[in-house]
């Protein structure tokens, strides 16, 4: 067995080996490549660490292997972990471990590197158990490895993000995007504009949904009714250090030109009417406004170290702009054709500026409307459209998804789970993301630049309530971050996930018992092969389905399929019209028939209900319909997610099946995914 060569789907294939060979599956991300001979390593009190790296690196690494307890050498023993700079190794965050008797060897080209090799021995380590012999080669699949927290919405400080970094660390992660300013709050002390910290951080109502529903006003720093805080630049200073020792970089989010209610009542005279509580967006004629934006970019500059500044740029309402004279002028004098361009303009100005301080800018995907700036770097939200667009434009692209990186979606049953702002994420979907979309074109494939995480902080009041979203979830955003596909595989995934969940837990993290994982709606996870499958559905002429959630289009309700807890999962078909669903399903010949049925969705949020009427009917010859069944339901506004099915039983032949629902006086949706018929 000696020098066998493992991948891990080989190991995987071994499940019945000696402990020996299974323990080094233990790491997560998984490795790309594992090959390990026969016995263990297993540090005693005479081993030492000796660490051979320049004195910055030399500092971080003795820190880094302080858990293992072992004293530290200046010299090579025959029972020693020695983690050395070495061109063995060429890929900059790569490295290489070598086990045998006489210990562990970490290699790497750089101190990152060595610090990944570190990480992979501790976790290996963890819990007593030692180091197989052999080799380990491993070296990420991306060069950006992001978690983006939101400590707008709800203000999380110092501590607790050092801890998330702490743990972001031990998974490879390299990239903490903060989510510093939005209408919720802004979090980050700048000296020349103090009333962003001593109003705009500030709110009436503690919770973001209870201030969102009200007036949504700001409060006096010190006032006995204001919540909130923000970061001083004394803390961040000592954060992006934190950050640094463990080969993270914090880059910074600073809103513009939307989101940025909280500026707008500090500072009125930046928005284009200059009214207090009236608008998202800055004036982007106005001079001012760009005075200001370069101020506090100044002062961004100065406190994180990155050469990366997040400029936002996600959601302009635009809607003052048009009619603004400020604006006007600029968009006569530019020669712009739409408000678009305007926004485009204001991106260009900001990127060319911190170019000129040496700071590169990204953006979320909206700063392709109107024109990408030269240089920009597209992180990819609304699908991975964006940032296809940005690759194949020559610029990088950062994939992060709502429907795979959004992790303040659900992420089991939402009956089984506190609040969350929607959605369905479970871990396995987390994890089978793979950021390279198989459209693009090999030559491009190196600008997708990396992947993220956003933890998305509208419905999570509490810190330990953002720890609760964040894992594990994050070890799969880890793993798609680091591993590449060849050598990863779910289910050996899970089982490293609940170890880990484990060992956070016993640190103190609040993560998600993924054990009782109750997991998806059921009927969503198999087929349903009734009658009407695959059949023709014709739609009434007043009664479309809303485009925007067409399921899979005209054969949606026929297809089998089921949707998920999710209602944005594209199984869900919705209607929005006052014609309700009149939808027609022809069997093709007459079919003896005991049962027809559709299951709606109610979720009040996004404005979905359950419908007030239905109406069952069926025919042979497609002209005259004999009504089957008639069902009248009230519908009751609330918080849950909640299924319904209306159906008809009985005995029946007919080739025509016709299904229509109304709404109730709540208007809004009607979201079902399958007419079965039995
Ligand atoms: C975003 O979710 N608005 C970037």
């Amino acid at each position: 067995m000696k020098n066998t060569l493992f991948t891990i789907i080989m190991m995987l294939a071994f499940a019945g080996c000696t402990n020996k060979e299974q323990t080094a599956t233990n790491i997560t991300p998984v490795p790309q490549k594992v090959e390990t001979g026969n016995g263990v390593f297993t540090a005693d009190r005479s081993t030492v660490i000796v660490v051979n790296a320049g004195n910055e690196d030399y500092d971080r690494l003795h820190k880094a292997l302080q858990p293992l307890g072992l004293q530290t050498a200046d010299k090579v023993t025959d029972n020693c972990i020695l983690a050395q700079i070495s061109k063995e190794v060429t890929h900059p965050e790569g490295y290489r471990i070598t086990t045998d008797r006489n210990g562990i060897k970490i290699s790497a080209a750089t101190g990152a590197g060595l610090f990944y090799g570190v990480q992979t021995v501790l976790q290996q380590c963890a819990g007593g158990s030692g180091m197989p012999y052999g080799t380990i080669t491993d070296e990420p699949r991306f060069a950006y490895r992001g978690i983006m927290l939101d400590v707008s919405r709800h203000f999380f400080g110092k501590e607790f993000i050092k801890k998330q970094i702490d743990a972001m660390a031990a998974y490879k992660l390299n990239r903490l995007h903060l989510h510093l300013t939005d209408a919720a709050g802004w979090r980050v002390e700048i000296k020349q504009y103090p009333r962003l910290t001593q109003f705009a951080a500030w709110r009436k109502q503690p919770v973001w949904k209870d201030w969102w529903n009200d007036k949504r006003e700001y409060a006096e720093e010190g006032s006995s009714d204001a919540h909130g805080g923000y970061l001083t630049q004394d803390e961040i200073r000592e954060l992006a250090a934190y950050a640094a020792e463990r080969y993270i970089t914090i880059i910074p989010e600073i809103e513009m030109p939307a989101h940025s209610e909280e500026v707008l009542t500090a500072y009125p005279e930046l928005s284009c009417t200059h009214e207090p509580y009236k608008q998202a967006d800055f004036c982007v004629g106005n001079e001012k406004t760009f005075e200001f934006l370069q101020n506090v970019l100044d002062e961004i500059t100065e406190l994180f170290p990155s050469e990366y500044i997040h400029i936002g740029g996600d959601e302009a309402g635009k809607a003052s702009w048009p009619s603004c004279p400020l604006c006007r002028k600029r968009m006569h004098d530019e020669g712009m054709q739409d408000v678009n361009e305007l926004q485009s303009y204001l991106i260009h100005r900001i990127e060319k500026y911190l170019n000129g301080k040496g700071r590169q800018i990204i953006g979320w995907d909206e700063i392709l409307d109107g024109g990408l700036a030269p240089n920009a770097t597209v992180m990819s939200w609304r699908g991975t459209e964006g940032g296809i667009k940005a690759v194949e434009a020559g610029h990088k692209a950062i994939m992060s998804p709502g429907t795979h990186c959004y992790l303040d979606q659900y992420q089991d049953a939402p009956h089984t789970q506190p609040e969350a702002i929607g959605g369905y994420l479970p871990l396995k979907k987390v994890y089978s993301y793979d950021p390279i979309p198989d459209s693009i074109a090999a030559d491009k494939r190196h600008l997708i630049y990396g992947v993220q995480g956003n933890l998305w902080a509208e419905y999570i009041p509490t810190a330990k309530h953002a720890e609760y979203m964040l894992y594990p979830r994050l070890l799969a955003i880890a793993e798609v971050a680091w591993s590449n596909p060849e050598v990863k595989n779910y289910k050996d995934f899970r089982r490293r996930a609940l170890q880990e969940n484990m060992r956070l837990r016993n640190r103190g993290y609040n993560s998600f018992d993924l054990s009782g994982e109750v997991g998806n709606r059921p009927e969503a996870e198999h087929t349903s092969n009734h009658i009407a499958r695959g059949k023709q559905v014709v739609y009434a002429k007043g009664s479309p389905y809303y485009p925007g959630y067409a399921a899979s289009g005209k054969g949606a309700l026929t297809d089998g399929e089921h949707g998920s807890w999710n209602n944005n999962d594209g199984v869900w078909q919705g209607f929005i019209g006052r014609g309700g669903i009149d939808v027609t399903i022809d069997l093709e010949q007459q079919k003896q028939i005991k049962s027809i049925s559709a299951t709606f969705m109610q979720l009040c949020n996004p404005g979905i209900f359950h419908p007030a009427e239905v109406t069952i009917s069926a025919s042979c010859d497609s002209i005259t319909f004999e009504e089957l069944a008639h069902i009248e339901h009230t519908v009751v506004r609330d918080d849950t997610l909640s299924f319904k099915k209306y159906g008809w039983q009985g005995n029946t032949k007919a080739r025509y099946i016709r299904y229509k629902a109304q709404r109730s006086n709540f208007g809004g949706f009607m979201f079902t995914d399958e007419i079965e018929v039995y």
